[in-house]
């Protein structure tokens, strides 16, 4: 299927569900205010690929962050809310995403990638 529709109320705060999405994982987290206040402090010049966190989500859905879940370096599957940024770390080669999903740390160019995706509903995002 080109296009999916996810129910968010599958996912508890401070967790995520990986959700498959044209042979890709997708990774939708819920944050925690901590995880977001952490995104939003970290200035433009730490960062490698610089984007701001309000880029990387909707208005007004700041606690959900929906990224593919392959590492840009060369494509693993990152581990959930590991590494020293409590984003996401490639055990592959060592690269570390941070709470927006930002490269920090390791051999990764760029930051997760964030998929075509819209709200349909209060609980429904429809991905693709
Ligand atoms: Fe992720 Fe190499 S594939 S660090």
């Amino acid at each position: 299927l080109s296009v999916i529709d996810f129910d968010l109320t599958k996912v508890a705060e401070g967790q995520q569900v990986v959700v498959k999405w044209q042979g890709k994982p997708v990774f939708v987290r819920y944050r925690t205010p901590a995880e977001i206040q952490a995104a939003r402090e970290t200035p433009m010049s730490a960062l490698k690929d610089p984007q701001s966190d309000a880029d990387r989500v909707k208005e007004g859905r700041e606690q959900y962050l929906v990224l593919v879940g392959s590492c840009t370096h060369l494509g693993c599957v990152p581990t959930f809310g590991t590494g020293d940024y409590g984003g996401w770390f490639c055990p592959c080669h060592g690269s570390h995403y941070d709470t927006s999903g930002r490269i920090r740390k390791g051999p990764a160019p760029t930051n997760l990638v964030v998929p075509n995706y819209e709200y349909v509903s209060d609980t429904a995002v429809r991905i693709g």
